[in-house]
Protein backbone atom coordinates (compact mmCIF):
# COMPACT_ATOMS: atom_id res chain seq x y z
CA UNK A 1 0.00 0.00 0.00
CA UNK A 2 1.35 3.30 -0.94
CA UNK A 3 1.86 5.89 1.83
CA UNK A 4 -0.25 9.24 1.29
CA UNK A 5 3.02 10.82 0.90
CA UNK A 6 3.78 8.59 -2.09
CA UNK A 7 0.72 8.57 -3.71
CA UNK A 8 0.35 12.38 -3.56
CA UNK A 9 3.92 12.74 -5.20
CA UNK A 10 2.71 10.42 -7.75
CA UNK A 11 -0.35 12.68 -8.95
CA UNK A 12 2.31 15.89 -8.54
CA UNK A 13 4.02 13.67 -11.31
CA UNK A 14 1.22 13.07 -13.58
CA UNK A 15 -0.22 16.62 -13.35
CA UNK A 16 3.36 17.55 -15.04
CA UNK A 17 2.45 15.36 -17.85
CA UNK A 18 -0.78 17.24 -18.54
CA UNK A 19 -1.49 18.35 -22.23
CA UNK A 20 -3.28 21.48 -21.08
CA UNK A 21 -2.60 24.35 -23.70
CA UNK A 22 -5.42 26.05 -23.78
CA UNK A 23 -6.69 26.15 -19.99
CA UNK A 24 -2.89 26.04 -18.26
CA UNK A 25 -4.75 24.09 -15.98
CA UNK A 26 -2.50 21.08 -14.76
CA UNK A 27 -4.38 18.15 -12.91
CA UNK A 28 -2.85 14.52 -12.17
CA UNK A 29 -4.76 11.66 -10.60
CA UNK A 30 -2.98 8.97 -8.98
CA UNK A 31 -4.98 5.93 -8.60
CA UNK A 32 -4.39 3.13 -6.27
CA UNK A 33 -5.87 -0.36 -7.09
CA UNK A 34 -6.46 -3.39 -4.81
CA UNK A 35 -2.72 -5.09 -5.64
CA UNK A 36 -1.24 -1.90 -4.40
CA UNK A 37 -0.12 -0.09 -7.96
CA UNK A 38 -0.65 2.89 -9.01
CA UNK A 39 -1.66 3.89 -12.02
CA UNK A 40 -2.08 7.76 -13.22
CA UNK A 41 -3.92 9.95 -15.09
CA UNK A 42 -3.38 13.98 -15.77
CA UNK A 43 -6.02 16.38 -17.95
CA UNK A 44 -5.80 15.63 -22.11
CA UNK A 45 -7.41 18.93 -23.69
CA UNK A 46 -8.08 18.98 -27.30
CA UNK A 47 -8.86 22.31 -29.56
CA UNK A 48 -12.17 20.64 -30.38
CA UNK A 49 -12.63 21.78 -26.52
CA UNK A 50 -15.58 19.14 -25.62
CA UNK A 51 -13.61 16.04 -26.04
CA UNK A 52 -10.89 17.15 -23.14
CA UNK A 53 -10.74 14.49 -20.68
CA UNK A 54 -10.44 15.15 -16.77
CA UNK A 55 -7.26 13.18 -15.03
CA UNK A 56 -9.35 11.23 -13.00
CA UNK A 57 -11.34 9.79 -15.83
CA UNK A 58 -7.90 9.34 -17.63
CA UNK A 59 -6.92 7.59 -14.76
CA UNK A 60 -10.09 5.30 -13.86
CA UNK A 61 -10.23 4.67 -17.80
CA UNK A 62 -6.29 3.24 -18.01
CA UNK A 63 -6.71 1.39 -14.79
CA UNK A 64 -10.13 -0.57 -16.73
CA UNK A 65 -7.40 -0.91 -19.47
CA UNK A 66 -5.22 -2.67 -17.59
CA UNK A 67 -7.45 -5.21 -16.13
CA UNK A 68 -8.12 -3.45 -12.40
CA UNK A 69 -11.79 -3.52 -11.04
CA UNK A 70 -10.67 -2.67 -7.78
CA UNK A 71 -9.84 1.06 -6.55
CA UNK A 72 -8.61 1.71 -2.85
CA UNK A 73 -8.12 5.49 -3.09
CA UNK A 74 -7.01 8.01 -5.31
CA UNK A 75 -4.74 11.37 -4.94
CA UNK A 76 -5.70 14.55 -6.87
CA UNK A 77 -3.24 17.48 -7.20
CA UNK A 78 -3.41 20.78 -9.09
CA UNK A 79 -0.81 23.31 -8.09
CA UNK A 80 -2.85 26.14 -6.66
CA UNK A 81 -4.02 27.54 -3.46
CA UNK A 82 -7.53 26.59 -3.58
CA UNK A 83 -8.93 22.85 -3.31
CA UNK A 84 -10.63 21.89 -6.82
CA UNK A 85 -12.72 18.88 -6.08
CA UNK A 86 -13.68 16.29 -9.07
CA UNK A 87 -16.01 18.17 -11.88
CA UNK A 88 -19.36 16.36 -12.07
CA UNK A 89 -18.60 14.49 -15.03
CA UNK A 90 -15.82 12.75 -13.10
CA UNK A 91 -18.05 12.47 -9.93
CA UNK A 92 -20.55 10.10 -12.16
CA UNK A 93 -17.74 7.86 -13.34
CA UNK A 94 -15.95 7.37 -10.65
CA UNK A 95 -19.57 6.59 -8.46
CA UNK A 96 -19.77 4.12 -11.10
CA UNK A 97 -16.40 2.17 -10.67
CA UNK A 98 -15.70 3.03 -6.80
CA UNK A 99 -18.52 4.66 -4.68
CA UNK A 100 -16.97 3.71 -1.43
CA UNK A 101 -13.04 5.36 -2.78
CA UNK A 102 -11.26 7.96 -0.48
CA UNK A 103 -10.09 11.03 -2.55
CA UNK A 104 -7.17 12.89 -1.40
CA UNK A 105 -7.87 16.33 -2.86
CA UNK A 106 -4.49 18.36 -2.44
CA UNK A 107 -3.33 22.00 -3.27
CA UNK A 108 -0.46 23.22 -3.91
CA UNK A 109 1.01 23.11 -0.25
CA UNK A 110 0.40 19.54 -0.23
CA UNK A 111 -2.59 20.27 2.53
CA UNK A 112 -5.13 17.93 2.10
CA UNK A 113 -8.68 17.21 2.36
CA UNK A 114 -10.17 14.28 1.88
CA UNK A 115 -13.57 13.32 0.66
CA UNK A 116 -15.40 10.06 -0.35
CA UNK A 117 -16.86 9.21 -4.10
CA UNK A 118 -20.75 8.65 -2.94
CA UNK A 119 -20.39 12.16 -0.73
CA UNK A 120 -20.03 13.85 -3.87
CA UNK A 121 -23.26 13.00 -5.71
CA UNK A 122 -26.04 13.39 -3.89
CA UNK A 123 -29.32 10.96 -5.54
CA UNK A 124 -26.89 9.68 -8.14
CA UNK A 125 -27.73 8.07 -11.57
CA UNK A 126 -26.05 4.68 -10.00
CA UNK A 127 -26.15 1.01 -11.84
CA UNK A 128 -29.14 0.26 -8.94
CA UNK A 129 -31.28 2.32 -11.63
CA UNK A 130 -30.59 -0.18 -14.36
CA UNK A 131 -30.80 -3.25 -12.34
CA UNK A 132 -34.22 -2.31 -11.11
CA UNK A 133 -36.00 -1.64 -14.62
N1 LIG B 1 -10.12 19.10 -15.15
C1 LIG B 1 -9.72 17.91 -14.63
O1 LIG B 1 -8.74 17.31 -15.07
N2 LIG B 1 -10.46 17.39 -13.62
C2 LIG B 1 -11.58 17.96 -13.08
O2 LIG B 1 -12.22 17.37 -12.22
C3 LIG B 1 -11.99 19.29 -13.52
C4 LIG B 1 -11.26 19.86 -14.68
C5 LIG B 1 -9.36 19.67 -16.28
C6 LIG B 1 -10.10 19.70 -17.59
C7 LIG B 1 -9.44 20.85 -18.30
O3 LIG B 1 -8.31 20.36 -19.00
C8 LIG B 1 -8.97 21.77 -17.20
O4 LIG B 1 -9.00 21.00 -16.00
C9 LIG B 1 -9.81 23.02 -17.03
O5 LIG B 1 -11.15 22.70 -16.91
Amino acid sequence: MASDKDLIECAVQASKRAYAPYSRFHVGAALEVESGEVISGCNVENASFGLTNCAERTAIFSAVAQGYRTFRRMALFVDHNDFFFPCGACRQVLLEMAPDMEILVVKGDRSVARVVVRDMLPSPFSPKQLSGR
